[in-house]
């Protein structure tokens, strides 16, 4: 017997790593290995088990998130998958989190659910992983994450709910929860009938089932090759989804045994970033999608700089809507899902599109679109419009500037519910934060008319941590009641992907931003929009802008003392406040980015720190 000889290292490893991975804490790798293979062979794997490729399966289940509720079902159907492929599938958790439980915002804790994801891919030995997720930023956080850690990853989303029934018509989360509270809140319905319709608006388990952002960012994940081509819109509840999860096992150990197995940072290029543009654009996705979209590009080494806010407008320009779903249009995920979902769509796509782009199959996109079989459906049955004939002309979203928005704000135009407003100027009234305007929306003194713009102040990324959901200002009751279904809303917030209206977000830089004009901006100034132009303007002189930004920066500097110390912590300013914050808040306080850059940690991008 040999002494001397090495623990187990002996093997042949090609491309797959599988425990060897990362064997650096005992200085001793041989040891190392042999303690990792103690405690892995505590949950009963053999030395068989243990020489596969390691898919790792990232679970995200939590009894609070209705939108996750299938990952134990899909956790079990990826395993088949992989183990049928010949490899060793081992879930491990990462923290889940949905719309309604995460306080103060699901998007403040975004960018830590990346880090989580980011740290545990690459802390554990695992040759590929298969990233389940699917509520609204759960896949955005996912691809940060698994860019940032660049070790191969593929993607499983959840799916989408089914729709419910109210009185005879389809109802689905969540654009019909703000279609009918705001007929509750104009006393069009009353409090029995918004609690019976409150039963059935998510009647099963899935995400939104409407192009809300989790749809929205699930067709992106197609159209970046990171899904399989029904990955996007398959039901939660469906078998099919069962199947893709199966099958997205057995690509995980493909895609190792392969030889070169494709990382993120190589597989993803400039031309799969701009085909996700144009899947957004063509879908009339969620205006969340764009502050991901910039996230996600500017955590790619070779990609970051060379997308802008001006690309995603550009691309509109050229891109059709041919996708008619709620919000901008009248039907829900499972229609898209029966109309042939994304391979119906990216067909029609095609002359828009970089066909070449590589997918996680290893083969191109164009490759897939041509092996995948047209089922034609007729026109009348289908929710995707052809090419030749769309629902929209061009501009779903499109990107605004001006001197209220330097650095951009963002519209989603086709959800606009009355078109005169696309080009419109009109009184403001401000609300300096959401406070404001739960006290003031309703007051029956309101100075506002129909042609009033509503600006929302202080609802930014660091003005209200993780930029909530809040730039869907509500019409003013009184206002409402007579039948104004939609205004001219202004703000540095985002808005829900389910919500529709004239609603202009993520103005940049965030009125809490000293240097901002959003800020300064008073009751009685005349705002401007044409969309034609893609303005946003507020119609005050230079010099008077600049006078009202020099006061106020003035003002922000006096609040605070000696070096930069906070005596008064009630009339601080959250940009003054953040330097003596505490934890993760004061991190995200101090770190977070603009909404025109993904609204992600400095030091996580691309053009951050490099090591
Ligand atoms: Fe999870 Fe809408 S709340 S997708
Ligand atoms: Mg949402």
């Amino acid at each position: 017997m040999d002494q001397n000889q090495d623990y187990d290292l002996g093997r042949p490893v090609g491309p797959v790593q599988g425990m060897r991975q990362g064997l650096t804490s005992y200085g001793d790798a041989h040891f190392s290995l042999f303690l990792r293979k103690v405690f892995i062979k505590a949950l009963g794997y053999s030395e068989d088990s243990l020489s596969r490729p390691i898919v790792g399966i990232v679970n995200t289940y939590s009894s609070f998130n209705p939108c996750h509720a299938n990952i134990p079902q899909l956790i079990d159907a990826v395993k088949r998958g992989v183990q049928l492929a010949g490899g060793l599938a081992i879930d491990f958790p990462t923290i889940s989190l949905h719309e309604s439980f995460a306080a103060p915002t699901s998007m403040f804790l975004r960018n830590l659910m990346s880090m989580d994801t980011e740290e545990m891919i690459r802390a554990q030995p695992v040759d590929a992983v298969v990233l389940i997720g699917g509520c609204d930023k759960t896949t955005p956080a996912q691809l940060m994450g698994g860019i940032s850690a660049n070790k191969p990853i593929l993607h499983l989303v959840t799916g989408p709910m089914m729709p419910g029934s109210h009185r005879g018509a389809r109802i689905g989360a969540c654009t019909d929860c703000r279609n009918n509270w705001a007929s509750y809140r104009a006393g069009v319905i009353d409090i029995e009938e918004i609690g019976m319709i409150n039963e059935e608006l998510a009647p099963t388990a899935g995400t939104c089932g409407v192009m809300g952002t989790a749809s929205t960012m699930a067709c992106i994940l197609v159209a970046l090759g990171m899904m399989p081509l029904k990955g996007a819109s398959a039901p939660a509840v469906s078998s099919a989804r069962l199947r893709i999860a199966e099958q997205t096992g057995a690509a995980a150990v493909s895609m190792i045994k392969a030889g070169d197995p494709l990382k993120p940072q190589a597989l993803l290029t400039r031309e799969s970033f701009l085909n996700a543009i144009t899947v957004l654009q063509a879908i009339g996705g969620s205006t969340n999608a764009v502050v991901h979209l910039m996230a996600i590009i500017n955590r790619h080494p070779h990609v970051a700089g060379s997308i802008t806010l001006d690309t995603i407008d550009e691309i509109g320009r050229k891109t059709p809507l041919l996708v008619d779903l709620k919000p901008s249009g009248s039907n829900y995920m499972t229609d898209f899902h029966n109309s042939g979902g994304m391979a119906a769509l990216l067909r029609e796509l095609k002359p828009l599109l970089h066909l070449e782009a590589m997918t996680i199959t290893g083969n191109t996109l164009g490759e897939l679109l041509d092996a995948e079989p047209a089922i034609p459906i007729p026109r009348d049955l289908s929710c995707i419009a052809p090419f030749s004939d769309p629902i929209y002309p061009a501009s779903s979203l499109v990107v605004l500037r001006g001197n209220l928005a330097p650095r951009g704000a963002v519209m989603k135009a086709s959800a606009s519910k009355n078109r005169a407003l696309l080009s419109h100027s009109g009184p403001v009234v401000v609300f300096s934060g959401s406070a404001d305007l739960a006290q003031r929306i309703d007051d029956e003194n309101l100075d506002v008319t129909p042609e009033s713009v509503l600006v929302l102040q202080n609802i930014g990324p660091v003005g209200n941590p993780g930029m909530p959901e809040a730039g869907l200002i509500p019409i003013p009751r009184k206002l409402a009641a007579r039948g104004v279904q939609d205004m001219l809303r202004v703000s540095d917030g985002r808005m829900s992907g389910t919500a529709g209206g004239t609603i202009v977000l993520h103005v940049a830089p965030e009125a809490a931003d000293p240097g901002s004009a959003l800020g300064v901006v008073r009751d009685g100034d005349i705002v401007t929009v044409d969309v034609e132009k893609r303005v946003l303007r507020v119609e005050i002189s230079d010099e008077e802008l600049e006078r009202r930004i020099a006061g106020r920066k003035a003002e922000i500097e006096s609040e605070k003392t000696g070096n930069g110390k906070i005596e008064d912590q009630e009339r601080k300013s959250p940009w003054v406040e953040r330097h003596g914050m505490r934890g993760y808040r004061g991190l995200y306080m101090r770190e977070v980015n603009q909404a025109d850059k993904g609204a992600d940690f400095g030091f996580l991008t691309a053009e951050g720190p490099s090591s």
